[in-house]
């Protein structure tokens, strides 16, 4: 199991104005956790409460047919390409950055085991278009466009490009270079797939995109380039055991979202920065950013108040940002708390040769790199302390699909008790659909053009 060590909030280490009497803030929210844990677990198979996400983990079925399929495509393509963006993609670049062996796309077949490689095509910059155009043989890409509406502007105008660029180079043959997965009925993307003959896979009834990662969204990926989805699975079902414990004094995920809470509304933090310290943890930032700022950043509460709030999430890396962000986090406003993620056990080892021993960097020599990653971790905590900074410390014993599985699904539980604490609709988007209607209404999509003219005329003032 993942470990949360959150002593470095408690009053105790940075003390009173700060910090939080964790005892008895517990004790004290301790019938509220237990009821709030309670509903969503009674809540989660009934249909337009976007729970769903809580059953993946049980989901046998798309095991079985990811697997299948998987199979059945083994060694016949050296490319995976991922169109889809937000939740359709920052999952699956998080999952595979950190489970795949680091430089994957730079390995040969051999060392690849005849896995393909993989790229995330996750925005709409022409030039980076135009580059994996460039770089890839289409005919031995196989093309998975990720959107559940299905009209994602992004996706959907990636997916035109790639499509015509393969049937003028594949012929008819493309059909089988392309897999989409998205809603079970309703959308472009299923309407055309379905006319086209594309494989598909389903983003399931009530999953919102960015708690979607443990569907076929994240699974297919996975497992075309080899990831044991099993081991992830198991990861999901055990965290979920654990997480239906609605003792908050047993419940991590509750605990982190308790903490983060009262954090931000008693004591002013209302950011909340995720440092891995490692690089392969460090696109699980940006899935938990998305994560968190979708989820909880909301004008209005479910008694209808406006209300504006959600904490700000931010990313960092150690100990790279140690060199960029950390002055400010010691020195500057005490208004954020620091997710530290740490690696007990790397892969592998790295030792720093003895040479130079006479000099002011001898200190390093016959020590190893994982020393020294771990040493920053620590040295940084306590220096974050010394300013009296809150942080919370998530451990990870090693690096694989299980704890990861743990620890996504945790943060993912934290944010929906997160989002009953504020009381808010962790599970709707109305921020990003906006911007998703105007970019319609912009270029011309019928059905938009009221909001196209209202558009313009904001443009030319805003
Ligand atoms: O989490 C969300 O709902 C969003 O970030 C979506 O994933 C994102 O907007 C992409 O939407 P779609 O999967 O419909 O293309």
């Amino acid at each position: 199991m993942i470990k949360l060590d959150y002593r470095g909030v408690s009053a105790d280490v940075i003390g009173s104005e700060h910090g939080l009497n964790i005892n008895d803030e517990f004790n004290k929210y301790k019938d509220t956790i237990a009821s709030i844990i309670t509903d969503l677990n009674q809540r989660k198979d009934k249909p337009g409460q976007w729970l769903q996400w809580m059953n993946l983990g049980y989901n046998e079925e798309t095991v079985w047919y990811v697997k299948e399929y998987a199979s059945m495509v083994e060694n016949r393509f050296e490319n995976i390409l991922v169109l889809g963006i937000g939740g359709s993609a920052l999952g699956g670049l998080a999952v595979t950055e950190a489970l795949l062996k680091p430089y994957w796309n730079f390995l040969t077949p051999e060392q690849r085991n005849n896995f393909p490689r993989i790229f995330f095509l996750d925005n709409i910059d022409p030039d980076t278009i135009n580059g994996i155009l460039d770089v890839l043989d289409l005919k031995k890409t196989l093309v998975n466009i990720i959107t559940k509406s299905g009209s994602t502007a992004e996706t959907m105008s990636q997916y035109m490009i790639i499509k015509d660029r393969m049937e003028s180079e594949l012929g008819d043959y493309y059909r089988r270079n392309i897999v989409a997965t998205t809603d079970k009925e309703t959308g472009v993307l299923r309407q055309l797939a379905d006319q086209e003959g594309y494989k598909t896979f389903v983003v399931p009834d009530d999953v919102g995109g960015r708690f979607s990662v443990f569907s076929a969204v994240g699974l297919l990926p996975f497992a075309l380039v080899g990831i044991d989805i099993d081991e992830i699975i198991q990861g999901i079902k055990d965290m979920d055991l654990a997480l239906k414990n609605t003792d908050i004094f047993n419940n991590i995920a509750a605990q982190n979202a308790l903490i983060h809470y009262l954090m931000d509304t008693q004591k002013g933090k209302d950011i909340s920065v995720m440092m891995p310290y490692s690089s392969r943890l460090k696109y699980i930032s940006d899935w938990y950013v998305q994560l968190w700022a979708e989820s909880l950043g909301k004008a209005y509460n479910n008694n209808g108040e406006c209300v504006h709030i959600g904490p700000t999430p931010v990313k960092a890396l150690g100990a790279t940002d140690q060199h960029s962000q950390i002055q400010l986090y010691n020195e500057g406003p005490n208004n954020k708390v620091i997710n530290f993620i740490r690696v007990e056990n790397f892969d592998t080892t790295l030792e720093i040769p003895n040479i130079f021993e006479y000099t002011g960097i001898g200190y390093l020599g016959g020590k190893t790199i994982n020393d020294l990653m771990n040493a920053e971790a620590d040295s940084t905590r306590v220096a974050l302390a010394d300013y009296s900074r809150p942080t919370i410390t998530i451990s990870l014993s090693e690096i694989n699909g299980y704890n990861l599985a743990q620890l996504l699904y945790m943060f993912e539980v934290q944010t929906a008790i997160a989002g009953e604490l504020y009381n808010i609709n962790t599970f709707n988007q109305p921020g990003v659909e906006q911007a998703k209607n105007y970019t319609y209404a912009l270029m011309g999509r019928s059905g938009y053009e009221e909001s196209a003219s209202e558009i313009k005329s904001k443009m030319s003032i805003a």
